[in-house]
């Protein structure tokens, strides 16, 4: 359970966010959404929240930008009295071979998910600090282990992410803030819609013979905040029915 908590997850609006937001809600922790435009969707998502009869308030934010981060995590707080868990889950895919791939392609792809999830850590870091405790979850994928043809930028995020999971979580230990990362494979949301209509091969990919829900990686992402996980750090979980054995 997570009551009285206080959490941040970015990309909340939609798909494997909203998941985690509603889930950690469900489990009695306020929420933060930080969504990049989608105000529909993120306020879609905080109904869903109070519907549990925690607070959820939305922000507009884009997680590349340092400064606007900087502003969202200073409002939170302000907001909460303080951050016990975040969950750097914002993510974008620019796919192309690499061959053709636009430098604007690559630049955005990283400055989303590898930058985006940096600046939340860094300013959130000394909330957790102060606290001498937190939680970080990042949402890598299997992408970023395997690697993906056709998405040498995503793959190239999401490899950033585990690593800078791993650096955190050594730096930070001593502080008692765990940092892991959460390797999802394929699962049903926009960022996926129209990539599955071969879907007997994918389906052939997959040992567990299904695709993913974004709940599978809500409860993952549960776990991980909850003190259940308190003497894991540094991990990277897959979530991906097999996938990427
Ligand atoms: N779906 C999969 O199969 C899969 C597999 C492995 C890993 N993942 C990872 O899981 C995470 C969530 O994926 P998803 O499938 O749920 O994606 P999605 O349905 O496309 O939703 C993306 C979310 O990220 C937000 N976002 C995008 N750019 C942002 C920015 N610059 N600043 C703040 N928020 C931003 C979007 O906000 P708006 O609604 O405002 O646009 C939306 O809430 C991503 O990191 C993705 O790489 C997904």
């Amino acid at each position: 359970m997570l009551k009285g908590k206080k959490a941040l997850v970015t990309g909340a609006s939609r798909g494997i966010g909203r998941a985690i937001a509603v889930e950690f809600a469900k489990q009695g922790a306020d929420v933060a959404i930080i969504y990049a435009g989608n105000e529909a969707a993120a306020e879609e998502t905080k109904a869903e929240c109070e519907k549990y009869g925690v607070n959820a308030i939305t922000y507009k934010c884009n997680v590349a930008d340092f400064e606007v981060s900087k502003d969202v995590v200073t409002q939170v707080k302000k907001e909460f009295g303080t951050i016990d868990i975040l969950v750097n889950n914002a993510g974008v895919t620019r796919d192309g071979l690499v061959a053709m791939m636009k430098e604007t392609d690559f630049d955005e792809v990283i400055d989303t998910n590898l930058k985006g999830t940096f600046n939340m850590i860094r300013h959130c870091t000394p909330i957790f600090i102060r606290n001498r405790g937190g939680r970080v979850i990042n949402i890598s994928s299997v992408s970023g282990i395997m690697g993906n043809a056709g998405q040498a930028n995503y793959s190239a995020s999401k490899a950033g992410v585990i690593g800078l999971t791993k650096a955190v979580a050594r730096e930070l230990a001593a502080r008692n803030v765990t940092c892991n990362a959460i390797a999802p494979g394929f699962i049903t949301t926009d960022m996926t819609k129209g990539l599955s209509e071969d879907n007997n091969a994918l389906i052939g990919n997959i040992p567990l013979g299904r695709v993913g829900e974004p709940q599978d990686i809500a409860d993952m992402a549960a776990f991980l905040a909850s003190d259940k996980a308190s003497y894991i750090t540094g991990e990277v979980i897959r979530v991906d029915g097999g996938m990427a054995i």
